[in-house]
């Protein structure tokens, strides 16, 4: 088990990990439980695939169908959860965030770099989670203005360590990371 004994080697720890979402298909921080605060006070979990992130900006980026219920909450309120367990290094990682919507025209740059199987993911009819007949009643119509970015500017970062004795530690950006070290 790794021994941290500063702040900053562990949250750098914890963002290497973070980035093996991206190089690695394999790592579980490929997909990351993303969390909203329904209408009706339910929170709303769902599994998304990581498509970028960014240390130096405290940036998380998902994309998702315009039409899905993610984006009625992210309206009412943007304020998120993304939550990522790591088995094989044993580490939680738990992140506030406040999403930023990109819709439309600004997404077209992004659109492009989509591959084109991936794009039916946007666009289904009816709406994700409308109520259809039978399971197969639906159809694909991949669609650019059915494209959403959510780019998650990240506000705090919670790092769990299991070991022989856990570490715990709380990250803000308010306190430019500095981070304090929390009872587990
Ligand atoms: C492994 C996996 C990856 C997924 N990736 C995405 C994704 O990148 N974007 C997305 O909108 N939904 C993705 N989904 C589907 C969501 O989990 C969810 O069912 C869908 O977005 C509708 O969510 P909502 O109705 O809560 O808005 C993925 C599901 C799984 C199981």
């Amino acid at each position: 088990m790794k021994d941290f004994q500063k702040l900053d080697d562990f949250l750098e720890f914890g963002w290497a990990q973070i980035y093996r979402g991206k190089a690695d298909k394999k790592s579980p921080a490929r997909h990351p439980t993303f969390v909203t605060s329904s209408i009706d006070g339910f929170p709303n979990a769902r599994t998304l695939v990581m498509r970028r992130c960014d240390k130096k900006n405290s940036k998380i980026e998902f994309h998702t169908d315009t039409a899905s219920s993610k984006m009625f909450a992210l309206k009412e309120n943007p304020r998120a959860g993304i939550h990522i367990w790591l088995p094989k290094v044993q580490l939680q990682i738990q992140m506030e965030v406040i999403v930023q919507v990109k819709v439309g025209d600004i997404t077209i740059p992004y659109w492009r770099d989509v591959p084109t199987n991936s794009r039916v993911a946007y666009g289904t009819i009816p709406s994700p989670g409308t109520a259809i007949e039978s399971p197969l009643a639906y159809n694909h119509k991949p669609d650019q203005k059915r494209f959403a970015v959510l780019v998650c500017d990240i506000q705090s970062i919670q790092l769990l360590l299991l070991g022989v004795k856990h570490i715990r530690a709380h990250y803000k950006k308010s306190t430019n990371w500095q981070g304090e070290w929390l009872s587990p």
